[in-house]
């Protein structure tokens, strides 16, 4: 066992840029799918739009100088493709690109490396109007020149690249993670065709950072949870595997080996969901081979026995948008294959997702046994309803036992051998939830707003940015209380 964790380990936080950067349509920037998607269907469910978020683009100085005082050796953060290229492809947004020419400029300065991600679900909505978005192949060669701008302006000074957010969660969250018109509504098979075309995408990220990048290294990141079957009945065992053939394996195959899981993809077949694939994009896929796994976990699933016997139909997994545990509305389910279901053994958060530790190492251990790459977690923490008391002060006791026991279990990972490159909660700071508005909180930073009203956006220290001080100081050392 390793007393420590290792020297070269960072230590940092993660965000993404259209949850909390606002200025949505300030400097020339366009509105991408996800601005739209906010103002036009969550709004009317009384979240926050993205149009202010916690207003990062304004007030990146001091919240990278309160990065710094707690002690972050990494940062990662997304680029937002509308604010670079607001039309998609074209003429390059000089404003767009020197915010990040800033920001990055800002962190290296204070001793903070970028972890920098190219796609965060936020794609330029002018390409959702001009060809149905990743629906169409075309975005790929629009990616690729997005990309290639990107990585060639950042060249010298950002090593570690990830290229697309959870393709997996996309698959599940089709039309809350993209833009879907109203002609695809209901179509499944475009779930895979998405991801195909985010494969090509993801693949050509690697080779040009591979080409562009000195010593650069580069993965997806992926949103991951193990399936545990839910008894020992080898019918749940079986289920469990077939999850995790289509949930799981299916992306890790595809990163690592540039392959689709065969029993996934007979499934999908023998479904009419498989993606047209063309020739050529095998090859392409093993091309742009990963150095590394980047990792966003929450939560473990579980699945059970699902006979195809007429009585189910295929369904993806529902969410629950009141922050009242018990409202997750219904569970993933191909009859055949697996249905998924609450794991009766683990307590969960407010928004019902399973709150489990152990299985972190579970998955570290899977992962590295299968591929032998070394992995980064780029998120993992507890989405909440936080309170501001007296004396500006937020306790987080929740929070701080959450990921106190997920360190326990990364560093539990490598003792057992695994190698693992750095560790970032999500998120640095409180910003706009993908699908619960600005209530659900997730930082060490808390942003005084409310889903109603912006107010100052005053930032406050939470306990848990004290108690996450003292762990990067010590090290991971000291995990204790603040
Ligand atoms: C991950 C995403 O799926 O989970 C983040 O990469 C997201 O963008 C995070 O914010 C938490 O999810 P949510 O829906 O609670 O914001």
């Amino acid at each position: 066992m390793q007393e420590k964790f290792p020297d070269t380990f960072l230590w940092g936080a993660s965000t993404s840029a259209y949850q909390v950067e606002g200025a949505a349509y300030e400097d020339g920037k366009k509105a991408s799918q996800q601005d739209y998607i906010n103002r036009e269907s969550y709004k009317l469910k009384g979240f926050a739009t993205a149009d202010i978020a916690s207003d990062h683009y304004h007030r990146y100085k001091e919240d990278v100088s309160l990065m710094k005082e707690m002690g972050l050796t990494c940062y990662r953060f997304s680029i937002a493709w509308s604010r670079v290229f607001p039309d998609g492809i074209g003429k390059v947004n000089e404003k767009g690109i020197q915010f990040y020419r800033n920001l990055i400029d800002e962190l290296l300065k204070n001793n903070i490396e970028p972890i920098v991600t190219l796609y965060h679900y936020d794609l330029p909505m002018v390409l959702v109007e001009k060809y149905d978005g990743w629906i169409s192949r075309e975005v790929v060669k629009d990616f690729e020149y997005y990309a290639r701008y990107v990585i060639s302006e950042f060249k010298d000074k950002v090593k570690y690249w990830t290229t697309i957010n959870e393709q997996s969660i996309i698959v599940q969250y089709i039309d809350r993670k993209n833009y879907i018109p109203e002609k695809y509504q209901g179509n499944n098979q475009i779930r895979y065709q998405i991801n195909h075309h985010m494969n090509l995408a993801h693949a050509t990220a690697c080779k040009l950072v591979h080409e562009l990048v000195p010593n650069g290294l580069v993965g997806a990141a992926l949103g991951y949870a193990p399936v545990y079957p839910l008894t020992s009945d080898p019918k749940d065992c079986m289920a469990a595997q077939n999850a995790h053939d289509l949930r799981n394996a299916f992306f890790l195959d595809a990163y690592f080996k540039g392959e689709y899981t065969k029993s996934a993809m007979i499934y999908l077949e023998e479904h009419g969901l498989a993606p047209i694939i063309e020739e050529g994009d095998l090859e392409l896929m093993k091309e742009g081979y990963s150095d590394f796994l980047a990792l966003n976990y929450y939560y473990s699933d579980c699945a059970k026995y699902c006979p195809d016997d007429g009585t189910k139909e295929i369904r993806y997994n529902g969410v629950n948008l009141t922050g009242k545990k018990g409202e997750m509305s219904g569970f993933e389910t191909h009859p055949g294959f697996y249905e998924m279901c609450k794991n009766p053994k683990l307590d969960t958060t407010d928004w019902d997702w399973s709150i489990d530790s152990i299985g972190l190492e579970y998955l570290l251990r899977d992962i590295y046994a299968r591929y032998g790459k070394p992995l980064m977690i780029t998120e993992n923490g507890i989405g909440a309803f936080d309170t501001l008391v007296e004396d500006k002060a937020i306790h987080d006791p929740y929070r701080i036992n959450y990921l106190r026991d997920h360190i326990i279990a990364m560093k539990a990972a490598i003792d057992k051998g695994v190698e693992m490159m750095a560790y970032c909660p999500w998120s640095a700071i409180d910003l706009l939830s993908t699908s619960n508005g600005v209530k659900k909180r997730y930082g060490f930073i808390y942003v005084d707003r409310t889903d109603d009203d912006p107010k100052e956006l005053a930032r406050y220290k939470k306990d848990s940015y004290y108690w996450y001080k003292k762990v990067i100081k010590t090290k991971g050392n000291d995990l204790g209380d603040i």
